[in-house]
């Protein structure tokens, strides 16, 4: 078992002629919870796409568990992995957008079974179990025949974290998971995410909550120009922080 979840050495990534990524360097224990900040435009989502396979690297290695996300290394030469290879490492690390991206003809329950069904082929009974079970650790037992459009949007987003758990991941991805609710929404979505991360589970999270990555982060990351810019300790990045870029966004914030 390597102790790293997240390990990214020197990530790069172009679309065409333009560098999104310059070489990433971040490494996120297992069992911790690292927080992503930076300004729009940073490479903030497209780090978490790479992470989770769905952009490939131009360069740089990325591993996951230990696995080299994307390609397979033989002789010192990378090679590519098939598409069916792909889904199999991404079925591992459960993502959640900002948008909820629930199948709006399904209920809650078939939301929640339809991964475990389909990909991993746990029988429906199971499946149903495991997903009541964990709609109520989410406060949403109540709405499991519900469709989405009859739920707010924290409700929805409690739902999208709920789906992605029932993989039973290694690894959660967020990206923004509160910036498209409503104010008063935001903590009880918050506060599903704290506790998942009590339990244990290794999360990366895109955020703009700062009250929520001094609380939950073990590191919270800066990153801008598509490189880390600093990371540490909530307290050493959000009270001291040592790099200019980082005190201006900082402070553009409040
Ligand atoms: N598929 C793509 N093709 C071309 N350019 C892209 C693509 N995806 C992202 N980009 C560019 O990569 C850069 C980084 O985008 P990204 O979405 O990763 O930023 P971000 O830090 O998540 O920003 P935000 O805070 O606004 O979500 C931007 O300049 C964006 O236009
Ligand atoms: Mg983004």
């Amino acid at each position: 078992m390597t102790e790293l979840m997240i390990d990214a050495q020197q990530v790069c990534k172009s679309f065409g002629s333009l560098e999104v990524l310059t070489g990433i360097d971040l490494q996120v224990p297992r069992g911790e919870v690292a927080c992503l900040i930076g300004p729009s435009g940073s490479g903030k989502s497209t780090f978490l796409r790479c992470v989770n396979h769905l952009e490939k690297v131009t360069a740089g290695r990325l591993y996951v568990d230990g696995d080299l996300i994307g390609y397979r290394e033989r002789d010192g030469v990378l090679y590519e992995i098939s598409e069916k290879e792909a889904a199999r490492q991404r079925a591992d690390i459960g993502m959640v957008f900002q948008q909820f991206n629930l199948f709006p003809h399904r209920t809650v329950l078939e939301n929640v079974i339809e991964a475990p069904v389909h990909v991993k082929g746990t029988p429906v009974a199971t499946a149903k179990k495991r997903a009541l079970e964990l709609l109520d650790q989410v406060g949403l037992a109540h709405k499991a025949n519900a469709y989405p459009v009859q739920l707010s949007g924290g409700q929805q987003q409690r739902v999208a974290i709920a789906r992605a758990v029932a993989m039973d991941p290694k690894l959660m991805l967020f990206d923004e998971p509160t910036s498209a609710l409503d104010p008063e929404l935001v903590g009880e979505v918050l506060r599903v995410m704290r506790e998942l991360a009590d339990d244990g589970m290794t999360m990366l999270v895109v955020t703009h909550e700062m009250g929520f990555a001094r609380e939950v982060a073990d590191t919270v990351v800066f990153m801008d120009g598509g490189r880390v810019v600093e990371a540490g300790t909530p307290a050493q990045v959000l009270d001291n922080p040592q790099e200019g870029r980082t005190r201006a966004f900082l402070s553009s914030l409040f």
